[in-house]
This record gives structure tokens, sequence and C-alpha cells, in this order.
């Protein structure tokens, strides 16, 4: 999400007048850095950065700070820092170009509504493209700041998704990554029309664009995933067979502290339901270790789930209390020991899982969508069920999708050779 606002500011910043991207701070005019304010850590990474950036700037360089810890922080930020010039809140990217004439403005309206907004066009990679579907969040998960950063949940009217993604696909890209906080809960929250589309049409529309040749999307809520939206994910040939359902904790009770609206039952369910409509689909997941109350028993329902669905990638984290959310004013929140012990048993289950599900790989074909040069004559891509590929080639294999064989398996990528 943070990638593409950034792509969105800078989009807006040239359609103003032309920027160049620079890795060399003192030749910058304007340093702008995006935040994410899910967890602590990159809060307080934020203002050393900007002493550093402060520093080594050049004298009339501005600074920005924008994205959720904007809005959450707001002109608190240049209090503690004088040296930014203006802070933009994650629901306010379409304003930058006015902020950027005002001297520490501050605009962090989490209830402004960009959903018809156009903006311009920027992509990083030409090949693949990154389109939001909605803003914000209509849930209130307990230990998640975001419905207080990026606002109520707004759906973006179809027809300027398929626009954005017709752009995208005449300039070269195959690939669009469909982006929402819960992005199958798409069409409860339209502002401006009388659309009665849900996410399953959405998919359904969007599938018909030509040249279009690969939909992902992420994320979806494991509380949304109905049955005619798992079929659509297993049937529609242009939808990639990886999907992301963020599990959090396996345990029922914890699941209800944390208010996601389901149990594990029901996350079990829907995972078996994928595994036996789509066998050859791979399934990712988020897990919060730590949560408040969590006890033994509790962790070792994660444990369950994950033995059980055998996730193929895993992204885990310690519970970390963030301010605006509820849990952080709960009682019994658990010691970093045992909260940091959790996650290293977690994280060491679950990589000898992936080292037995890439082992599996080797001699497999795939069909490779390939991206990037790389260094030492390599090319990577990314296969239909989202794993990562390298193989020795160059520019011709760019933007192509072609069959590649397994040669070599690590548990963080795959090399092979293309196999025509
Ligand atoms: N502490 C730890 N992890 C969190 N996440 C969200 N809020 C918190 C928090 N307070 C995790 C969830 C979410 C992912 C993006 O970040 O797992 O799915
Ligand atoms: Fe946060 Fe829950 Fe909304 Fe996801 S669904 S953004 S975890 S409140």
């Amino acid at each position: 999400m943070n990638v593409r606002d950034s792509e969105h500011m800078i989009a807006e910043l040239n359609a103003k007048e032309p920027y160049e991207l620079t890795e060399e701070l003192g030749d910058a005019d304007l340093i702008i850095i995006n935040t994410c304010s899910v967890r602590e850590k990159p809060v307080s990474k934020l203002f050393s950065e900007i002493g550093v950036f402060n520093k080594y700037k050049k004298e009339s360089a501005k600074i920005g700070v924008t994205g959720c810890t904007a809005s959450h922080l707001g002109k608190e930020i240049i209090k503690r820092a004088p040296a930014v010039d203006f802070v933009l809140g994650a629901r306010n990217i379409s304003k930058i170009t006015k902020v950027l004439e005002e001297k520490h403005a501050v605009e962090i309206d989490i209830n402004h509504d960009d959903s018809s907004y156009a903006f311009g066009e920027y992509r990083t990679n030409p090949f693949k493209s990154m389109v939001n579907i909605s803003m914000g969040c209509d849930k209130s998960c307990t230990y998640c700041i975001v419905p207080a950063t990026r606002g109520d949940e707004v759906s973006i009217p179809s027809d300027l998704i398929v626009s954005e993604i017709a752009k995208a696909v005449k300039t070269g890209a195959k690939e669009v990554m469909l982006l929402g906080q819960n992005v199958n809960n798409y069409g409860k929250h339209f502002t401006a029309n009388d659309e009665k589309l849900n996410f399953t049409g959405l998919l359904q529309k969007i599938s018909k664009i030509e040249g279009l040749e690969r939909i992902r999307f992420t994320s979806p809520h494991p509380l949304h995933m109905d049955d005619e939206f798992l079929e659509e994910f297993a049937n529609n040939p242009k939808i990639c067979k990886q999907i992301h359902v963020p599990l959090q904790s396996g345990s029922t009770s914890l699941l209800k502290a944390m208010r996601r609206g389901y149990s594990k039952e029901w996350f079990l369910n829907r995972c078996e339901k994928i595994r036996k409509l789509c066998p050859e689909a791979t399934i990712s997941t988020d897990i919060i270790v730590g949560f408040p109350g969590e006890s033994e028993e509790d962790f070792e329902d994660t444990m369950d789930v994950l033995e059980k669905v055998r996730f193929e990638q895993l992204f885990s984290f310690k519970y970390s209390p963030r301010p605006h959310t509820a849990a952080a004013e709960f009682e019994e929140q658990i010691p970093n020991e045992i909260a940091g012990a959790r996650l290293t048993k977690l994280q060491a289950r679950h990589t000898e899982i992936l080292d037995e599900v890439m082992d599996a790989q080797m001699g497999r074909v795939h069909k490779v969508y390939f991206d990037e040069l790389k260094a030492g004559g390599k090319v990577s891509g990314r296969s239909d069920d989202g794993k990562l590929f390298f193989v020795e080639g160059s520019e011709e294999l760019l933007g192509e999708i072609v069959p590649v064989k397994v040669t070599k398996v690590s548990r963080g990528a795959l090399e092979g050779v293309v196999c025509n």
C-alpha cells in the first residue's frame, strides 16, 4: 500500500514539474519519508532518520513526512523535528503538490475522500502494476492502528479501477496487484455512485481487460472468504494461484479478543476449501504472537493451524501495543521474553515446513513472468503461485511469461532453466 502511495505522490509531483529520483541525499531537492505505524519500531526510526537527512541534505531541500505515522502524530512531528516542512497523512496524498507550497502544512484528515481521484501515471516497474481498489478499513481489530490512520473504508468506482489497469497494460504491464486493506469486502462502501459490484464481480470485470494476463490481490479477510469468492479464485484462469489468508492467531478465544470475527474452525475450513478447489495454490499468512492474554494453550492453537495448513509464506510479528487501539489497554500484556520465545518457535517450525515445500519443487515446471534484470547475467520473476525465480538471461526475457524448469532450490527462491 505504501509503495503504491509513493508512486502516486511521484506521479502528482511529476505532473506539476519534472522530478527525478536520486540515490544521492545531497542532490535531493525534496525528501519524502513515507511511514508505516503498524508496529512501534518504524516510528522510532523516523525521528533518527529525520536527523540524518537534515544533517546531510542541501540547505534548500525540503523534508516531508507522509503515511500512517504522519496521520497519527500530525503536528507533533513538526514540534519534535522542526526540520520537517510538511506532514501529509495516508489518506491525503493527492494534496502533495499543495502542501509543498506551504510552510509547515499538516494535512491528516482521515475522512478525506480520494476514491474517485485519478492520479497521474508513475510505475516503478513497467511490467507490473499496483492498483488500489479500496481505501481505509471498516473493521476494528483491537491491536490495529490502521483504521485510525487510514480512516473508514471506501470502495473505488470499478470504472476507475479498470481504466487504471488498462493504462498500465498499454505501457507493458501483464500483471496487476489489486490493493486494499480488505479487498474481498469490496463493494460495501461506495460513496459517489450506485454500483452493485462485489469483489467477485470486480474480478470478473477486470478479467475482461485485453492484454492483462495475471491478477493478484492483497489482502483478503478470512471472514469474507465465501464460497463464491473462493470458486472465482480457483476457476478464473487470470487469477494467480497465491492467496494471503491472515490468521493472526489460531485460538478462537484470542481471535475474539482481537475482534477478528472468525473462529479457528472457520479459518481451517476456508483453507481446506482452497486446498480442495485449487490444490496448486500457495497460502501465506500473518501471525501475531504475544497478544495480551495469550496462554501457552492459545499459542499451541496457532502452532496447530500452522501444522494443518502448512503455509508456504509466513509473516510473523511480536505483538506491539499501539496508540488508538483497544488492546493497548488490555490487562495481561505478555512479557517480551515469552513473546520472543514463541516467535522463535513458530518461525523455526515454519522454516522446516518451507524447506520441505521448496525441496519438493525440484524438477517442476512453472510459468514465470520475468520483470527484473539482476546482477551476474540473471533475470528474476515470479511463478503464477508467487515463487521467486532466477534464470540466466537478459532483456529479451523481460515482460515474457515462459515455462521454467527448477534446477536448484533454496528457502527464498528457485533457480531454473527456460524450457521451450
Ligand atoms: N502488533 C504486531 N503486529 C501487528 N500487525 C498489525 N498490528 C499489529 C500490532 N499492533 C500485523 C498483522 C497484520 C500485519 C500487516 O501487521 O499481522 O496483518
Ligand atoms: Fe487492521 Fe483488522 Fe483492518 Fe486489517 S482488518 S487493517 S488488521 S483493523
